[in-house]
């Protein structure tokens, strides 16, 4: 069996060009962290950057937990090889982290004088909204170029149709909920499932349409609860077996288990509560994930090379793009109203 990390990580590659010989100049040195909530199809990406780089004959420096290991000055090279067998595993082989101290205004500075001292020409940031944010903040104090890769299970990034990580989490909740369903479908009961999703819907709605879900909550709806109760009681007059309400924790405070209390309240029935929680970021990527990740990453690097900064890499239609980290984080991007409806109507 392979070791989840196969090689030395980190291990030092002697044979990188260093920056100050003058046959050398025109190599670009690249540093690239993965920052916030791991997403599955974050190794595939670092494999995307550093091979693209190195085939273009340029350096990368892989940063070690996220921004906290920017502020500490953890960094080192990477070559080809130490991105071997990493692209089928989920998480990140870099580590990742949520990073207090980048926060403040000395961490962030601190952050670039690592960044001058290890001569860095571009950093790549693969993390969502928050990490996208700490990537523009460094932007303006550092001076070099800054890309970002949107990378979160949330899908909650404008700019893009597909984070990485997306795809993933909703192959895995599915999996769990056509679990959930036989269960339920036994037993004739009625089952709530906590999806992820603070703040979007996007996985609620995905999973809800794909697993034929009767209800779906999402944070960008108030929920009507009586109404719901009145529409589960009715597919039971229809004759469903088994009523499966998909609840993304962000669409009402206490998530799941406080709307089982609510709907108990109104109707009396009784909810199972299912909370799938961090399952659903780990594991290994889709196929499409490794696609959509390998994808943005060797892009970012040609984005580079063209001169590009303040853009993050997204995926329109089966387009690259590059959009305005500015954008990416401060538009909102939408649930679809017509999937929204569409499961609905195909719930009753
Ligand atoms: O941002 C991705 C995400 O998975 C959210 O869906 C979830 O609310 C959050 O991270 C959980 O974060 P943590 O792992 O820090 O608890």
């Amino acid at each position: 069996m392979q070791p989840r990390i196969p090689r030395a990580t980190f291990a030092k590659c002697l044979s990188f060009p260093e920056r100050n010989g003058e046959e050398n100049m025109a190599h670009l040195r690249f540093a690239i962290l993965t920052s916030g909530g791991d997403a599955s199809g974050m190794n595939a990406a670092l494999r995307g950057v550093v091979r693209e780089a190195h085939a273009q004959g340029h350096v990368v420096m892989g940063v070690q937990r996220g921004f906290c290991g920017l502020i500490q000055g953890a960094l080192n090279p990477l070559g080809p090889r130490d991105v071997s067998n990493i692209l089928q595993h989920g998480g990140t082989f870099l580590r990742t982290s949520r990073c207090p101290e980048f926060a403040t205004e000395e961490g962030r500075r601190k952050a670039v004088d690592t960044l001058r001292a290890h001569a860095v020409d571009v950093l790549i940031v693969v993390g969502g909204n928050g990490s996208l944010r700490g990537a523009m903040a460094l932007a303006g104090l550092w001076g070099g170029q800054v890309l970002g890769l949107p990378g979160t299970i949330d899908n909650d990034l404008y700019g893009t149709d597909e984070t990485i990580g997306y795809d993933t989490a909703v192959t895995t909740a599915l999996d769990a909920i056509d679990k959930i369903r036989d269960t339920a479908d036994s037993h004739e009961r009625f089952f709530l499932v906590e999806v992820m999703g603070r703040d979007a819907g996007f996985i609620a709605l995905q999973v809800a349409l794909g697993g034929g879900a009767e209800e779906v909550l999402v944070p960008e709806e108030t929920p009507d609860f009586p109404a719901m109760v009145a529409r589960l009681r009715k597919g039971r007059q229809n004759g469903k077996t088994s009523s499966i309400v998909i609840v993304a924790e962000g669409a009402y405070p206490g998530g799941a288990q406080a709307v089982a209390t609510e709907l108990h309240k109104l109707g009396g029935d009784d909810y199972r509560v299912t909370v799938l929680g961090h399952i659903q970021r780990g594991g290994a990527p889709t196929a499409r994930e490794r696609l959509l990740a390998t994808r943005l990453g060797a892009h970012a690097v040609r984005a580079a090379i063209a001169g590009e900064t303040g853009k993050m890499v997204g995926l329109a239609g089966n387009r690259l793009t590059l959009v305005p980290l500015a954008d990416a984080v401060n538009k909102k991007k939408s649930l679809d109203p017509e999937l929204l409806a569409l499961a609905r109507r195909l719930s009753q």
